[in-house]
């Protein structure tokens, strides 16, 4: 492990922000993480940088997690158990997954970021999130000085979160997740719950769709609608979508006809945040360099050459207007560093 200094964080990240980590250190195996000199704090884990607002200049140590590795750990009757390194890119393992014939994360194909970042706000796309699929992981913790396996219950998952961000650990850098087990039941259904997929997958005419036929349909699906991080950098939904109780969701749908809806196991609904974005008026709308893009307005877009205040300024703007038209409150989705 090698404690490198000022190392430039613009390309490791995918909103392209510029900032630089005055310590920095890759971790590509697990042991390394027991070096004093990642005691430091203040300290942020860094995996694929795809849900990460940089406010500039980080002056502590950022540790990026690219440990490899990806392998069936073991299958009984009813499911193969498959692990992987934290630093292993998410798009690619879901389909390798789907090459070795273990299929369940097809929904969640094309996400950025890395297997270990996805417990932490419990990536979730059309249908599914890693919860529904998730076994444990395995994690170093900074302060104790010891690595630690939680199983699914631990981790507390709940919409776009867990226990990694309700115990503050994905902003305080107390805990590295090193390695995640994934189980992949062999009785496999199609998971169609989203209406796009449905959509998407009809007008191929493809009634008895396949796992790679559903990763093929989302792929499709996301290239059509997210920016590509590599043309136009963007972290993603930049906001979750608001959950309030039924009766508010009522009163909404009354005064904006067309608001959609989708009622929670909890009784409570969700709003989709872009449709509130593109109704205040925020859709393809810029303030200086940072705009909410023009084919899906949750998703907050670097025209280039923006800083984190540029980013805080529309965030800013966009939460402001739609206050003023819906009385809701919109969360950031990332972090902010
Ligand atoms: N909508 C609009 N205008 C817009 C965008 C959306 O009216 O500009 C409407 C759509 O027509 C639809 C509804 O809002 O009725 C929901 O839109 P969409 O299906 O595009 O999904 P989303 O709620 O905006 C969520 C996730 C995405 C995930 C998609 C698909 C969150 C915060 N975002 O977006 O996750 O890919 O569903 O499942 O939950 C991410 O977290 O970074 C992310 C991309």
């Amino acid at each position: 492990m090698i404690l490198r200094h000022g190392v430039d964080l613009a390309a490791r990240h995918t909103l392209a922000l510029p900032g630089r980590a005055a310590r920095f250190a890759s971790i590509d195996d697990a042991a390394q993480l027991t070096a004093p000199e990642l005691r430091e704090t203040p300290r942020f884990v860094l995996g694929g940088g795809s849900n990460l607002v940089l406010n500039g200049d980080f002056d502590g140590l950022v540790v990026h997690m690219a440990i490899p590795g990806r392998r069936l750990l073991t299958e009984d009757a009813d499911a193969w158990y498959v692990a992987a390194g934290a630093g292993e890119n998410w798009h690619d393992f879901v389909q390798w997954t789907l090459a070795q014939g273990w299929p369940g994360l097809e929904n969640l194909s094309l996400i950025p970021g890395t297997v270990g970042a996805a417990p932490i706000q419990n990536i979730g796309a059309y249908g599914l999130e890693i919860a529904e699929r998730f076994h444990s992981l395995t994690a170093w913790d900074f302060e104790k000085q010891a690595f630690f396996t939680v199983d699914r219950d631990a981790c507390r998952f709940a919409y776009r979160d867990s226990m990694f961000k309700q115990e503050g650990w994905h902003l305080n850098g107390r805990v590295a997740i090193t390695a995640v087990v994934f189980r992949l039941p062999k009785a496999w259904t199609a998971n169609l719950r989203y209406a796009d997929v449905a959509q998407e997958l009809a007008a191929q005419r493809i009634a008895a769709p396949t796992p790679r036929d559903i990763a093929d349909a989302i792929v499709a699906i996301r290239r059509r609608k997210l920016p590509d991080p590599a043309t136009t950098p963007n972290a993603g939904s930049f906001f979750h979508n608001p959950v309030v109780d039924a009766a508010r969701a009522a009163a909404l749908a009354a005064a904006h006809p067309g608001l959609p809806r989708y009622p929670q196991a909890d009784g409570r609904v969700k709003l989709a945040a872009g449709w509130l974005i593109e109704q205040a008026g925020w859709k393809g709308r810029n303030l200086g360099p940072v705009g909410m893009y023009e084919k899906q307005a949750l998703v907050l877009v670097n025209c280039g050459g923006a800083t984190g205040a540029d980013v805080r300024r529309t965030m800013a703007a966009v939460q402001a207007a739609v206050r003023d038209k819906f009385a809701v409150d919109l969360t950031p989705e990332p972090i902010f560093l």
